[in-house]
């Protein structure tokens, strides 16, 4: 009989790749995903700890589980309730205290775990796997149970070395670990069979990869090679890790996309050195600068903390001379949220919350401008557009760039998951739109027109 499996996912690429990864698992005992969970059998939060306030939000939603619980039990039913993820893996002691009525707790690296774990949950006995194994969860997880469309993610690496004194990382998803390419490589194989156009390969330290004898951008040379892969990216990168090869793929491989994720953080060598972050600031524009004579139309993206311990106004505006030099077509940014058993949490020169507020406030100010500015620029020209999604309203397409931009085009469903011309007409700071640059492939349909089509004509 078919089960219903629920599952909420915070947090980054690698737990939206993880959520599949546990439906995949669960899929050959019979769970099939659902939108809510009224009526799921199995309830996963798949949980984020990178910040603060993570656990009283998965609490939160805990609450609401632990009533769908009740009332299914009131009705005869029985309704299962896991924490998977890093609050599960950092704090799951914590959990099973305040919430008797958790039945998993399930860390990152143990998912392939999730089908013995049901069946002690189901004996009425509460089941936790927060261990590092030391055999790797990827040889024990099956293939993928459903197409993941158009543009897809594939764990090539896991975990992280580098104990930044701010991030959990480290402690919630263990030591670095590479996937064997021949495995990584099969991956990459199904899914593009399977209609992935893109591939994005994953990891904490995506460019500590070492898998055989293959570094990241030998990794990626051989995913150009499989047919059907039009685009390959990759997240995120540490400065540290960068090396000629792969700076040089981006030159040479012409399905690798002309876009970098590299995150800084901060543009003042003190609080550079506070953080752990093994390199200087000149560094870091010095790889922008070498990546740029490579392949010149090359578009960076970052992620900024403000408010370090220790920072002060001068370091401050060091990050916001950085975020001019290099001049980013987007970023993320952060205030700085201490982490309980980082080292930066017992670190002194704590910056005061309207300090923290006022610098975010300054740097978003420049980075969205810059970003607007990025996004302008590509007014009036033709670029290809990978159609990864749908929009809400029928009769809308949403997709990507080479460089990343999300672009909203008007334009028929049966062009989704094709790439297509598109010539941009606007620009907004998120995104751009245009239309349909007219090919014989856009302009007749080859096939009648699907029911949203016909809808929206
Ligand atoms: N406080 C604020 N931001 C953080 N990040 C990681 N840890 C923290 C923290 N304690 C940010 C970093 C990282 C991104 C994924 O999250 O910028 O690159
Ligand atoms: Fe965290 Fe630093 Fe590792 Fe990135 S490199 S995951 S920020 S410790």
């Amino acid at each position: 009989m078919s089960k219903k499996l629920y599952i909420k996912t915070w947090g980054c690429q690698m737990n939206v790749y993880d959520s599949k990864k546990m439906a995949d698992v669960l899929a050959p005992l019979g769970y099939a995903p659902v939108d809510e969970p009224d009526t799921a059998d199995l309830m996963i939060l798949n949980t984020c700890h990178i910040r603060e306030k993570a656990t009283e939000k998965v609490f939160s939603d805990l609450g609401r589980l632990r009533d769908i619980k009740k009332e299914k039990a009131g009705q005869g039913q029985k309704a299962l309730i896991a924490v998977a993820g890093c609050v599960a893996q950092a704090e799951g002691d914590v959990i099973l205290q305040r919430a008797n009525y958790v039945d998993m707790i399930v860390g990152p690296q143990a998912y392939h775990k999730l089908p013995e774990m049901i069946l002690k949950a189901n004996g009425g006995e509460r089941a936790i796997n927060t261990d590092f194994p030391p055999e790797s969860k990827f040889d024990h997880l099956p293939g993928e149970s459903a197409p993941q469309g158009p543009s897809a993610f594939l764990s090539v690496q896991e975990g992280c070395d580098k104990f930044c004194t701010f991030c959990v990382v480290p402690y919630t998803r263990g030591a670095e670990y590479s996937r064997p390419p021949e495995q990584v490589l099969a991956e990459a194989r199904r899914l593009a069979d399977s209609g992935a156009k893109e591939i994005m390969l994953l990891g904490q330290n995506v460019n500590a990869y070492h898998g055989g004898n293959l570094d990241l951008a030998g990794l990626i040379a051989a995913i150009a090679d499989i047919n059907g892969v039009e685009r390959i990216r990759y997240m995120t990168s540490h400065p540290r890790d960068m090396n000629d090869n792969l700076i040089a793929a981006h030159r040479d491989i012409p399905q690798l996309m002309p876009f970098m994720h590299l995150p800084v953080q901060s543009g003042s060598d003190r609080i550079l050195e506070l953080m752990n972050r093994k390199h200087t600031a000149a560094e870091y524009l010095e790889i922008i600068a070498k990546q740029r004579a490579a392949r010149p139309d090359i578009a960076f993206s970052s992620d900024f903390i403000v408010g370090f311990p220790g920072e002060t106004d001068a370091d401050h505006q060091a990050t916001m001379e950085l975020a001019r030099q290099v001049n980013f077509a987007s970023c993320y940014s952060f205030k700085y949220s201490s982490r309980p058993g980082t080292p930066g949490a017992v670190m002194g020169g704590i910056v005061p919350e309207d300090v923290k507020d006022a610098r975010l406030q300054e740097l978003q100010a420049l980075l969205f401008a810059q970003q607007k500015a990025y996004n302008e620029a590509t007014v009036g020209k033709v670029v290809p557009v990978l159609f990864d999604r749908k929009g809400e309203k029928p009769g809308q397409l949403l997709g990507k760039t080479p460089h990343m931009q999300s672009v909203y085009v008007d334009a028929p469903e049966r062009l989704f998951g094709q790439t297509i011309d598109i010539e941009i007409t606007r620009a907004y700071q998120n995104g751009i739109t245009g239309t349909i640059v007219t090919t014989p492939e856009t302009l007749i349909p080859n096939e009648p027109p699907t029911p949203t089509e016909r809808e929206a004509a």
